[in-house]
């Protein structure tokens, strides 16, 4: 696919959170499929090098494949924001909302949307209040199957299913190496469904939502990045009146958090077809197995013509005319 307006695009990837590698290879998607499409890109990694080279290089549009921190938390888009690139993805302020897990469901459970009860709970309070305290009241108001999460994280890590109560303590500790804030949910049983949001300046679309069937049951970091693991429909097997379901609350969810370019929001969808949101990801993961690209095929389109389209919107957007 080639596109007669070739850009200049720095690609960022890498960085120092837990999901590196998984940029790394995100990046290099990217950066490939938009070579593809003729424009001229430079893979760098976010280092103390990087501010002053964009400063001193203005590409026409950066386009961040970091996935975890400072990518994801709103840090590095600020300071892109700050010196003025366009820079492909939501604002600095949206990527806050939905890096904070507790945020996003707070904000979606006051929309409207059907989002898992949960409670939240700081490394701090766990401490201060004495875990087995705590731990009683926990499993008092939410009894059944709960998911032990980080506030903030990716990838599962440190994502626990605890199907029995005396394992609570245990997954509280494995998230909290990850975040000092934990949210404990109830477990939604269910088809997991990803929807993939693009807007390339027309509105955001919903991609084919597809369905992840891993094949330990649960769609852990093992299950993510290592092809085999887990088998992925798309399209999903859920009935039609379903799948429209759930890609209508993925434009929902992308819309009330605010989310600009293109999305990924991750839902479960019960027996009675409805989507239980779980979290949005501004830089979902790119890489050769994962869902955004998979749904991109998917939808009838390629990731060349689908990244150049969110360059170009970015680019517009900056209200900067294509260079040639
Ligand atoms: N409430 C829940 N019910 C059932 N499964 C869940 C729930 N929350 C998370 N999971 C499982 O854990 C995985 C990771 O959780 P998620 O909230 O998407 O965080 P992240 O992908 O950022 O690590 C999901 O893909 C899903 O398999
Ligand atoms: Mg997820």
């Amino acid at each position: 696919m080639s596109d007669s307006s070739g850009l200049y695009v720095v690609v960022l990837a890498g960085g120092i959170s837990h999901e590196r590698d998984v940029s790394l290879r995100s990046g290099r998607r990217v950066a490939d499929a938009l070579v593809a499409a003729g424009h001229r890109v430079v893979l760098r990694d976010p280092d103390a090098g990087l501010l002053p080279f964009l400063v001193e290089e203005r590409p026409d549009v950066v386009f961040p494949a970091l996935h975890g921190s400072s990518g994801e938390d709103g840090s590095l888009l600020g300071l892109l924001d700050a010196i003025g690139i366009p820079t492909v993805g939501s604002s600095a302020a949206a990527a806050r909302r939905a890096w904070s897990k507790p945020v996003a469901s707070s904000l979606l459970g006051a929309s409207g949307a059907s989002v898992p009860e949960s409670i939240v709970l700081s490394h701090e309070s766990f401490r201060e209040l004495g875990a087995a305290g705590v731990l009683r009241v926990v499993r008092d108001a939410l009894p059944g199957d709960l998911v032990v999460k980080p506030a903030m994280g990716g990838s599962a890590q440190g994502v626990g299913i605890v199907t029995d109560p005396n394992d609570l303590p245990r997954a509280m500790v494995d998230a909290f190496t990850y975040s000092d804030v934990v949210v404990i949910e109830r477990r939604i049983v269910g088809t997991e469904i990803a929807v993939g949001v693009i807007d390339t300046g027309d509105g955001p679309v919903a991609l084919t939502p597809v369905e992840i069937e891993p094949t330990t049951g649960i769609y852990s970091f093992q299950a993510r990045y290592n092809a085999g693991e887990t088998t992925f429909y798309a399209p999903s097997r859920l009935d039609t009146a379903a799948i429209e379901t759930v890609a209508a609350a993925a434009i929902h969810a992308h819309l009330t958090l605010g989310l600009r370019d293109l999305s990924r929001v991750d839902f479960i969808v019960d027996g009675a077809g409805v989507p239980w949101f779980l979290e949005a990801n501004v830089l979902p993961g790119l890489t050769e197995t994962s869902l955004v690209p998979l749904a991109i095929d998917a939808s009838g389109t390629d990731a060349a013509t689908t990244y150049s389209g969110l360059v170009q919107a970015a680019l517009a957007r900056a209200g900067r005319n294509s260079k040639v």
